[in-house]
């Protein structure tokens, strides 16, 4: 099983990419997926250019190819998001926008954080968007408040809690992305 490790937050100085490389441990610990992680701000996908509707599959754009091949390729998902007023970041939503089939009978689980609310506003602004894509999120998550509290030496030290409700999480996930393999088969 294929696990994408999406990081959502493509800002300068941003925290992201640490919490980030803190997911992809926590997945490589779980032993369960192969994590990958795929990057916005490395991706660097423009504002959604392509001429034609993502559920016709006729891309134009070579980045949109490339962007269509990471999706289409994993099982499952897992969202790493900060809050930007109260909602995901709009690189999210962008990405999600490219493409269609390719995220379709896929779970997925967030890793967020932000302040008092753990980024949680976030990841409900951004359920019905990927409903209605197809995408299953499920309710275990990993909810981090005050993230900043957690960073030493240019890292995310996560707790021994955040440890096992990411486990609880892949966990869960897994079970999703199994149950889901006979809609992603190609008759299915
Ligand atoms: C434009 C913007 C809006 C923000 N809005 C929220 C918010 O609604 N709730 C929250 O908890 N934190 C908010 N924050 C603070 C972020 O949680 C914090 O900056 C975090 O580091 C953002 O993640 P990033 O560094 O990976 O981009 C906001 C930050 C920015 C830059």
């Amino acid at each position: 099983m294929k696990l994408l490790v999406v990081t959502a937050s493509t800002r300068e100085e941003r925290i992201g990419h640490l919490i980030a490389d803190w997911a992809i441990q926590r997945a490589a610990a779980h032993g369960k997926f192969q994590a990958e992680l795929a990057d916005l701000k490395a991706i660097n996908l423009p504002m959604l250019d392509e001429p034609e509707h993502p559920r016709f599959g006729k891309y134009r754009h070579a980045h949109t190819k490339a962007w269509s091949a990471t999706v289409a390729a994993a099982d499952a998902f897992l969202f790493v998001v900060p809050e930007y007023n109260y909602a995901m970041p709009p690189a999210l939503l962008n990405a999600v926008d490219y493409l269609f089939h390719e995220w379709a009978y896929k779970p997925a689980a967030f890793v967020s954080y932000g302040g008092v609310s753990a980024g949680t506003r976030s990841v409900q602004s951004a359920k019905p968007v990927l409903t209605s894509m197809k995408i299953m999120p499920i309710p275990e998550a990993v909810s981090i408040p005050f993230v900043r509290n957690f960073l030493k030496d240019g890292r995310f030290a996560g707790e021994e809690t955040q440890a096992k409700a990411a486990a609880a999480m892949l966990d869960e996930l897994h079970k999703w992305a199994s149950a889901l393999a006979p809609l992603r088969a190609p008759h299915g």
